[in-house]
Formats: structure tokens, C-alpha cells, sequence
């Protein structure tokens, strides 16, 4: 495959800026919670679904790869002593031990959970942590694994699901019985645990040595010992239950274990020696190799990752962007860097992606990788985010987070000073930086890294980037770029029955291809003007097919308007897996089904758009994946949002909504056509008028957008809230600082293009002049006679609760003017008033009421709820006005009849929880309904720490609390343990629960195979990744307990010393 296009720009200029490092000066604050903003939810829902899918699926081997490196390749250092022939070879020698000889074949069946059974108690079977092993202690180690018994907690050994039990008394009837065995085990193994001092803190190893009885020594030990054995209990537990494969131990995998960790301490040492060997996989141990082989069916690198990987510029750990074609292969050279900054530098990293739905598919993605090679992968998306992260003690963290959430990450460990724990962040989709209020806080979050941290080196990629050289100067980072696409993408434009494909080189930049040649009768032309029924039949259903649509209300007419014209045939395709799919959509549903969806997807065809529930979405994505749907009706946020590949794409115009498509638009959505390891080929078709004609041309052949900096036109939601925090995390909080931070920022780049008018200065200025009017900030009037220049600022208790609650900066007079108003007289006799307060305020000033079904409603309002209305202003003669289109004369406020009647409708769905039936009742799409409820309980949560900052507002903190939980989890109590699980929504939680698996731990322990023979509609890939996210979820669960443990148990850093304590009494 061609590669070149491949180049390599070093940054001409690096505006050089003196940036001390502020992390060692700050005096941190009292840790605490930063929760997002309310906007977040909205814009990441709307836009939902599960972009990366198909990154996961075992992608065959790309056959033209000629030029591509081998991944098996000889690294001569390090391949005589591979990793695999190593383990032959201790597996040799251990079957030289005869007492290994005898058992060892039973030992591969040894399961600990027979014999749990057989003794009411559960045992789990842990490896001690690899890090810590040395091949040469390794033939003595083998055999070491601890036995914890734990009297049976109830809900952990008997609630297994049955099919589990099952699994575990076959494997019991196969083994044999070791007892003897495994007591020697034990014995050797309690005589080679460490002492119990080598776990204990210095200071209380100290304390225990003063204590000179003999007697008291042992009751000392032995008190200690239990101490230890509750320690080790919980620890081995959790571990050991979190780092179960499979219930069967093995050996093999302990031994491989060793080695990983000899591989890594290896690639540790080779990268801290900065040398130009680069270890068996670019530093990482053999194993990183193979598991991509094994998760992702990757087995070698494109020859650009290959280039990008041994850059000087990424040896050297400076900041990167990189930008290739759509489909390029980008994300696994930044997984790459990211398991070189997790396992060999031993930092923590963060990811950056633009969405939900694709983050939680990444955390499902590498939470194998995390269980394999010893690091935690955490979630910081939707509700779920620790603020700060919990601080892990030995392995390292991966963070995947939002743009929204990764903020609020960076923002907690500024605050407590760990941000130099983060070693990288890695941006994917860079070119958002550039779009409306995400992008503004995508750049305060790099701006606060880039001058709190220089050690954290940050790397960008996009396939859409145009103005390069503005980014590399603000990240001060070097550039690579290739046009290297594995699968060819051609591109077409259909103009009445001619098809021209798109040739840069051509006059007219297209060149006439062939023409449509279908019969079309009458009404089929009347109904299907553009052709479209003939272009999706000449691929579907045997190759999957999208098609763009410029409305929501589009996408369904025209899947059904498809569907109308195409044979029986298409009926008989995947017939039961259709029928399948109709039955859990039901399922999920309770029972309801959209009548468009139930007429399309007997064909094979879906809409897929906000409107849907997110469990419908993943539903049909599943499905489509698949190839049980061979064709969705889609809007443009598929493109960016999703991972569904196709083989043909089809714009059904070129237009986005009104507006006329852009070019990186344009390259997303055709970008979906062709993904390597799924399609041979892709191609994509762009439908249009002859009056669009000359605009389309001028579309296919210009470069793409500009991005340009939001901070400043996102005043409130921008350059507001970054100045407050920038004071309030005491990142910089004189005029001074401030502008000179400003001046690193991507607007300080882009200020002369931007805003010609007023000076980076005289912005910076006027800016902290409003947040003082607005009684945000108060400047420090200590020295008056300083220089403006010197002048420093301090948040207020205002400003504080704005920005720890991360209040839009717009509402944030508003929201306290409410909540004083409420201090007066709270009706507390139902949900409805606590509701107004957290129905989000942006979500309310877009929401055009029916205002038939608002005196519906309003009508049928207790007198309790009335007073609400009636304390907020809101009449029933007014609503029943303006229901009979009648002119009403006095003044009401438009913001907060509005809010109420989304809080109605929020009131109406915590009462039923049944968002069918409240999208029936007022007329709304449901996907818009559950955005609803969770804007209002991330608001309600932002309210909550609002309030927390306020002394006048501790009367709502606890109101809140409850509230919060209410909106949060609005479904069956019994299903969010399981939802807590990436990935798994309201419908999968609900099979999984009926299934027997009631609980993290469950799910922690299922086996993947007999998961995929008792859930319906469950891919092996999916049980995997079920599976994998739940242990990786418990393991960071047990961690933190562990934590907690230990703090506990640890002697207080004040502890009065003796000798202090003598010399007071003298
Ligand atoms: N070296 C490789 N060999 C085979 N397949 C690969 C290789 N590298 C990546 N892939 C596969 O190519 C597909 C596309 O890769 P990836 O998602 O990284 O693309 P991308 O460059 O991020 O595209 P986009 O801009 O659309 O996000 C994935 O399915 C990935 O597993
Ligand atoms: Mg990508």
C-alpha cells in the first residue's frame, strides 16, 4: 500500500514562554468534588451511540501489506530470549520436579472452587503480584498461591448463578483430590509470606519494637497477624476473584506472569536508558504484542505507525500531532504510547474522547489489556468519575474521559497538587478543540496542563486538520502526517442518473462514471426520486449500507420508504436474528415498540438518530455489527459519534439540517465507508440537485475548515469560568499571570485573526472587570499602591460554588436568586419544586411547550403542586390562554414557564419511570426524554455542590443528595450494580439480573462462553467485554477498600511520639 504521502514537519516556530512550574506552589485546597457541567450530558446524549465499535472485532489480517513491519520481526536482543521460548523453558524445569511431575496435570484442573463447595467456604485462588516475583525465586514459586477462606457470605457463594455452579461441580467431579497437596502448599506458603513488619508503615514498626515484653510481643504478633489476615483476606479476596480468568488456575498463566514482569522491568530500564533499542515491541514487553494479536487480530504495524512510533520527537517525549485519512490506524499508536507511559514510566495517563458512547466502548476495549498487564482503566463519563481520581498505590491509571469530565479530572489534580502524576494525555479527535463550548473547554483543559505540568507530554490526533501550525503552537508540539488509508475509499457523485466519480486531477474535479441503469416504475420514481432504492439494493444485505439524511424526520420516512419497495426477498434474510432483535427491543422497551422500527427492521433496515433510547441504539448497533440490519437511515451524528463501518455510504443531499455541509463534516461521514479488517473496498455516493452542483464541486475539492479557538466567544461557558478557575485552583490569580497565561493559550495563538479589535490584554482585562461586577471575584486590595500590573484577585463564596459546581456562568445569578426564593417557602409535599430547581436551565431555554398538554397536565395537578406553580408565578388561566391561542396582556416570564413544564415532565417520569408512556403523554421523542433526566441529574448533582459551598443553602444539601440519587437512577433499584458495569444499560442489566447474575461480583466471575448460551443476543465479544469491565471494575473496587484498610490500620503522621509526650510531663 502506498505510503507516500508520509511526511514529517518539525514545528518552525515555538514561541517560547518562561513557565514555571506552579504544581510544587500551590497551597492545595480541601479535596473536592467537581462534578460537570449540565451541558455536558446534553451535548454527549444527544450525539450518543458507539462510534469505535468495530475497532474491537477481530479484524483479519490486511493482505496488502507488504511494506508494513513485521510486529514478529527480530529485535536480535531480545528475540533469542523470547518471552515464549522462556516460558517453554521454565515449564520444562518445573516438569523436572517430580513432585510437580506427579501432580501436574491434575494441578491444571486444580479449582479451587471444588473445594469450596465441598466445604461450604469460598477459597480464591491468588497470584502474588507479578511485579514482585524474580525468575530465579520462580520454580521455588510455583506452586505459590494462597488459600483464603472465608466463611460464605451469602449473596457471593449461593447466589452464583446457577449455570456457574454448574461449571464449577463439573470441573469438581474432574479434579482430583489434591488436599494433601495444597496443605503443603499452604505450609510452605505461610512460612514464606513476608513478615508482618515489612507490611506495616515505618512509624508503626517503630512503635511495636518499643514494647520490650515477651509476652506482650506475641499477643502483639499475633494480634498483628490478624490484623494482617483481615488485610490479606480482603486483599486476596478481591484480588484474586478480580484477576480470575477463569475458575481453573493456571500455571502456565502464573508463570507467564513472571515473565511479564521481568519484560516490563526490562522495557523500564531500556526506556529510562534512552537507548535506540526499542525492546521486543517498541519497549513494551512481548506480550503487549500478543494480545493485540489475540484482542484485536493485529499482527503487524502499518508502516506509518511504525515511522510515527520511532520519531525522535515521541523517543523524546515531546508533544505530538498526528493526522492520516479516517480508518488510518491512529488510535493504535496512541494506545501504544499510552502502555509505554502505564507500564514502563509508571505514570498515569489520560484520554481524551469526544464521546459516552465511545468511551465506554474503549474502557470495554482495554479493560482486557488493563487485566493483563496490571494497570486500572477508569470511566470518567456520564455519572461515573471519582474527583480526585483515587490514588492508586502500585499500578498506574488509565483515565478515559469526556471532554467535560477530562476537565474536571485535570482541574481535581491541580487542585491537590498530583497533576504531576499524569504522564500523557492523548486527545483523539483533536479538530473539536475547534467547536462551540466543548471545544473552549478542550482547550482549558490542555492550557491548564501545558502551564501547571511540563512533564506531561500531550498528543493530538484528527483526521480532519487543516491549520496544523496554529495547534502545534499552542500544544508546542511537532507534527507527522500520512496519507495512508488501508482500504481505498472511493467517492462518487450521483447527479440525476449519472454517476461521476471525484478525481482531483479531472476538469471539473469528477469524471463520468456510469449511469444508474434501473427500471423505475411510476410511482417507485414519484416515491424515490433520487434513486435510492436501486443504489442501496445493489450492496444490501450482503454488505451494510448508511445513508445520511439531513433531518431526523427524514432518516425514518426514508427507511420506510425503502422498505416499501423491496422484495420479499429481503424478508427472508436473517429471518430469526431479525425476529430476535424485535423481541428484545420489546424487552427493553416494556413491551413497546416504535411502529416505524417494527415495520423496518423485517427488511434489515433501522433509523438510527437522538431520538432513540440509548438501549435501543446499542441494540440496533449491535444488530447492524453484526449484519443481522444491513442498512441505517442515519443524521450526521453518526459520523461522529459511531463506529459503524459500511460498505457503501450514501448522502441523500448535501445538506446538514439547513445548512450546507462542510467539508470535515463530509470526510467524517464518508470516513465510515471501507474500515480496515472489515472491507475490502469502500465507496461513498453523495446525492445531489443540479442547483447544488457548482457549491458540491467546490465542497469535493477545497481544503478542509480551519479550527479556531471558542474561549473567548464562549464568554460565559469560556474564558468566565477559566478565569474563575484559574484563581480558584490558585493556577494564576494576578492580572499578570493571568495574561500570561492567556497568551499560551490557542486563542492567545489565534488572537490577531480572532479578535483584530481589542488586544489579548484588553480582553484579559475586561474579562476579570465583570466576574468582580458579578461579585465572582473580588480583587485584593492589600497594596494599593502596586501596579495595576500586580493587582490580585480572590474567588468569592459565590464564585467558589459556581466553579465547584461547575454553573454556567450565565445562570449562575439566576440559580442563586431561585434557591433564596425557594429558602422562603419550599413546598416539600412533592418532588416538584426540589425538580424545578435541578431542571436544567439551557435545556429549558430551548424546550417549546404544547401548550395543550401543558393545561392537561396542569389541570390535573394536586393543590400541593398547584402552590408550586402558583409560588413560581405560573397560572392555570394563563397556561389555558395561551392553550387557546388567546393575546394575554400581562407579563409572565417565558424561561420559567418553560422550566416548569420540563419539570413536569421530569415530575411525570420519576412517578411512572416508564419513558414510553411519558413520551406518549407529552408528545416528545424518548431518546429527548432520557437526555432530560440526565441533564437534570448531572445539574442536580452541580446544584448539589453549589449549595455546598453556601452556608445560607445547608437546608438543600441533604434534599439534594436524595435527588440527585433519585434522577441518577431513575430504573429498578436491583439493576445498578450491573449498570455500574461498562456498557451495560437498562436492557442488558435487566437480561443478566433475570439470568441469575445479580452483582458486580457476578458478573466479575461469569464465564464469558456460558454467558453468551444464557443471554439472548450476546456476541462472544460482548460477553468478553462484559466480563472483562466488570473484573476490571471490581478490582478497582477492592483496591480502594484495600486503601481505605490500610489508612485505617496506619498509625496517625501526628501520633503523639513518646518522647514528646515525656517531655511535656517534665
Ligand atoms: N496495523 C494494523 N493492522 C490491521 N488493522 C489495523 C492496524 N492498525 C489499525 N487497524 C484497524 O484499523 C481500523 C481503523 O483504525 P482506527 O480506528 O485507529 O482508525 P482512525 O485512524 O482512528 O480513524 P478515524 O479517524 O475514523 O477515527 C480499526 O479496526 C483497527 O483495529
Ligand atoms: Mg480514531
Amino acid at each position: 500500500m502506498d505510503e507516500g504521502g508520509s511526511r514529517i514537519r518539525r514545528r518552525v516556530s515555538v514561541r517560547k514562554r518562561d513557565r514555571p512550574s506552579l504544581a510544587s506552589d500551590f497551597a492545595a485546597p480541601a479535596a473536592a468534588e467537581l462534578t460537570p457541567g449540565d451541558e455536558e450530558e446534553e451535548e454527549e446524549e444527544m450525539v450518543a451511540g458507539n462510534r469505535r465499535r468495530r475497532k474491537t472485532v477481530e479484524v483479519q489480517p490486511v493482505e496488502n501489506n507488504d511494506s508494513e513491519e513485521d510486529m514478529l520481526g527480530d529485535y536480535d536482543s531480545f528475540a533469542e530470549n523470547s518471552f515464549l521460548a522462556q516460558v517453554d523453558d521454565l515449564e520444562q524445569q518445573y516438569m523436572q520436579v517430580p513432585e510437580h511431575r506427579k501432580h501436574a496435570s491434575d494441578l491444571a484442573t486444580e479449582d479451587l472452587y471444588s473445594e469450596n463447595i465441598k466445604h461450604n467456604k469460598l477459597s480464591i485462588t491468588t497470584v502474588g503480584s507479578f511485579t514482585e516475583l524474580k525468575t530465579d525465586e520462580h520454580i521455588k514459586n510455583q506452586c505459590r498461591h494462597e488459600d483464603v477462606s472465608v466463611e460464605p457470605e451469602p449473596d457471593i457463594l449461593y447466589d452464583v448463578p446457577s449455570s456457574q455452579v454448574l461449571y464449577f461441580e463439573n470441573l469438581k467431579s474432574s479434579s482430583n483430590d489434591l488436599g494433601d497437596h495444597c496443605t503443603r502448599e499452604r505450609d510452605w506458603n505461610a512460612s514464606s509470606h513476608k513478615t508482618v513488619n515489612e507490611e506495616l508503615p515505618q512509624n508503626s514498626i517503630e512503635h511495636h519494637q518499643q514494647i520490650d515484653d515477651s509476652s506482650s510481643k506475641v499477643k502483639s504478633s499475633s494480634e498483628e497477624n490478624r490484623r494482617k489476615s483481615l488485610k490479606e483476606h480482603l486483599k486476596s479476596a478481591m484480588t484474586g476473584n478480580a484477576k480470575a480468568q477463569t475458575p481453573i488456575f493456571s500455571r502456565t498463566k502464573q508463570l507467564k506472569e513472571t515473565l511479564l514482569s521481568e519484560e516490563i522491568n526490562v522495557a523500564k530500564k531500556t526506556i529510562e536508558s534512552s537507548s535506540n533499542d526499542l525492546g521486543p515491541f517498541y519497549s513494551l514487553p512481548s506480550k503487549v504484542r500478543d494480545l493485540y494479536v489475540q484482542f484485536k487480530g493485529i499482527e503487524k504495524l502499518y508502516e506509518w505507525q511504525h515511522t510515527c512510533l520511532t520519531l525522535n520527537s515521541v523517543q523524546e517525549r515531546k508533544n505530538l500531532i498526528y493526522s492520516l485519512p479516517t480508518s488510518g490506524g491512529k488510535t493504535l499508536v496512541a494506545e501504544i504510547l499510552m502502555l509505554q507511559e502505564l507500564l514502563c514510566r509508571r505514570r498515569d495517563v489520560l484520554m481524551i474522547l469526544p464521546y459516552v458512547a465511545i468511551v465506554q466502548e474503549k474502557i470495554s476495549g482495554l479493560s482486557s489489556f488493563g487485566i493483563e498487564l496490571g494497570f486500572f482503566v477508569e470511566e470518567y463519563a456520564g455519572s461515573k468519575g471519582k474527583f480526585p481520581p483515587i490514588k492508586r498505590r502500585e499500578k498506574k491509571s488509565l483515565y478515559i474521559a469526556t471532554i467535560e469530565k477530562g476537565h474536571s479530572l485535570v482541574n481535581s489534580l491541580i487542585e491537590t497538587g498530583r497533576i504531576g502524576s499524569l504522564g500523557l494525555v492523548v486527545v483523539d479527535e483533536l479538530h473539536m478543540i475547534g467547536e462551540g463550548s466543548r471545544g473552549a473547554i478542550l482547550e482549558m483543559t490542555l492550557a491548564k496542563i501545558l502551564y501547571t505540568s511540563k512533564a506531561t507530554q500531550i498528543i493530538g490526533m484528527s483526521a480532519t486538520l487543516n491549520n496544523v501550525e496554529d495547534l502545534q503552537e499552542f500544544l508546542q508540539a511537532e507534527y507527522y502526517t500520512s496519507q495512508f488509508r488501508p482500504v481505498e475509499l472511493k467517492e462518487y457523485l450521483k447527479i440525476n442518473d449519472a454517476i461521476y466519480e471525484v478525481d482531483s486531477k479531472a476538469e471539473n474535479s469528477m469524471t463520468f462514471s456510469r449511469l444508474l441503469g434501473c427500471q423505475y416504475s411510476d410511482t417507485l420514481k414519484k416515491m424515490d426520486p433520487d434513486h435510492l432504492v436501486a443504489l442501496v439494493t445493489e450492496v444490501i444485505p450482503n454488505y451494510s449500507c448508511l445513508v445520511f439524511c439531513p433531518t431526523k424526520k427524514n432518516c425514518e420516512n426514508v427507511a420506510e420508504m425503502i422498505c416499501k419497495f423491496l422484495s420479499k426477498e429481503y424478508l427472508k434474510h436473517r429471518e430469526k436474528e431479525k425476529h430476535e432483535v424485535i423481541k428484545n427491543l420489546k424487552n427493553i422497551s416494556s413491551g413497546n415498540l416504535c411502529p416505524v422500527l417494527k415495520r423496518t427492521i423485517p427488511f434489515g433496515v433501522a433509523y438510527h438518530h437522538s431520538g432513540l433510547t440509548s438501549d435501543e441504539r446499542k441494540l440496533l448497533e449491535e444488530a447492524y455489527s453484526k449484519g443481522v440490519l444491513c442498512l441505517f437511515t442515519c443524521t450526521s451524528t453518526l459520523a461522529a459519534g459511531v463506529n459503524l463501518p459500511a460498505r457503501r455510504v450514501i448522502l441523500r443531499a448535501p445538506y446538514v439540517a439547513k445548512e450546507f455541509l462542510k467539508r470535515n463534516q463530509y470526510k467524517q461521514m464518508i470516513g465510515r465507508a471501507g474500515r480496515a479488517g472489515i472491507d475490502s473496498i469502500g465507496e461513498s455516493i453523495l446525492i445531489l440537485q443540479e442547483k447544488d452542483k457548482q457549491q458540491v464541486l467546490e465542497l469535493i475539492s477545497r481544503p478542509l475548515e480551519n479550527c479556531y479557538s471558542h474561549l473567548v466567544q464562549e464568554f460565559t461557558k469560556g474564558i468566565q469560568t477559566l478565569f474563575l478557575s484559574l484563581i480558584g485552583l490558585k493556577i494564576a490569580t494576578n492580572l499578570d499571570d493571568i495574561y500570561h497565561f492567556m497568551c499560551g493559550t490557542f486563542f492567545g495563538v489565534q488572537q490577531k485573526i480572532l479578535l483584530k479589535e481589542k488586544s489579548l490584554w484588553e480582553i484579559t482585562v475586561e474579562s476579570l472587570k465583570y466576574l468582580t461586577e458579578k461579585g465572582l471575584l473580588q480583587k485584593d486590595t492589600i497594596d494599593k499602591s502596586k501596579e495595576e500590573i500586580q493587582c490580585s484577585f480572590n474567588i468569592t463564596k459565590l464564585g467558589r460554588a459556581s466553579f465547584k459546581g461547575t454553573i454556567d456562568l450565565a445562570y449562575c445569578d439566576i440559580l442563586y436568586g431561585d434557591l433564596k426564593k425557594g429558602l422562603e417557602g419550599l413546598v416539600l409535599e412533592s418532588l416538584l419544586h426540589l425538580i424545578y430547581l435541578t431542571t436544567p436551565y439551557d435545556m429549558a431555554s430551548q424546550c417549546v411547550p404544547d401548550w395543550m398538554i401543558y393545561f392537561r397536565q396542569f389541570s390535573q395537578l394536586s393543590p400541593a403542586e398547584q402552590n408550586v406553580a402558583a409560588l413560581l408565578g405560573v397560572s392555570e388561566n394563563f397556561i389555558g390562554k395561551k392553550a387557546s391561542g388567546q393575546a394575554i396582556k400581562k407579563k409572565v416570564d417565558k424561561d420559567i414557564v418553560n422550566r416548569l413544564y420540563l419539570s413536569f415532565v421530569l415530575y411525570t417520569l420519576l412517578k411512572e419511570t416508564n419513558i414510553w408512556s411519558v413520551s406518549e403523554k407529552f408528545n416528545m421523542p424518548r431518546g429527548y426524554i432520557q437526555s432530560l433526566l440526565t441533564g437534570a441529574a448531572s445539574f442536580s448533582s452541580c446544584v448539589l455542590h453549589f449549595c455546598e459551598e453556601l452556608d445560607e443553602f445547608w437546608v438543600y444539601r441533604a434534599l439534594l443528595v436524595e435527588l440527585t440519587k433519585k434522577l441518577t437512577y431513575c430504573v429498578k433499584a436491583e439493576l445498578i450494580p450491573l449498570m455500574e458495569v461498562t456498557g451495560v444499560l437498562e436492557g442488558r442489566a435487566r437480561q443478566l439480573y433475570n439470568a441469575g447474575y445479580k452483582s458486580l461480583m457476578h458478573l466479575a466471575n461469569a464465564n464469558p462462553e456460558v454467558l453468551i448460551r444464557t443471554i439472548d443476543h450476546l456476541s462472544r465479544r460482548q460477553a468478553k467485554q462484559i466480563v472483562s469491565s466488570a473484573k476490571m471494575l471490581l478490582h478497582e473496587k477492592a483496591e480502594a477498600l484495600q486503601e481505605e484498610v490500610e489508612e485505617l490500620l496506619r498509625l496517625p503522621s501526628d501520633f503523639p511520639s513518646m518522647e514528646a509526650s515525656s517531655t511535656e510531663k517534665a
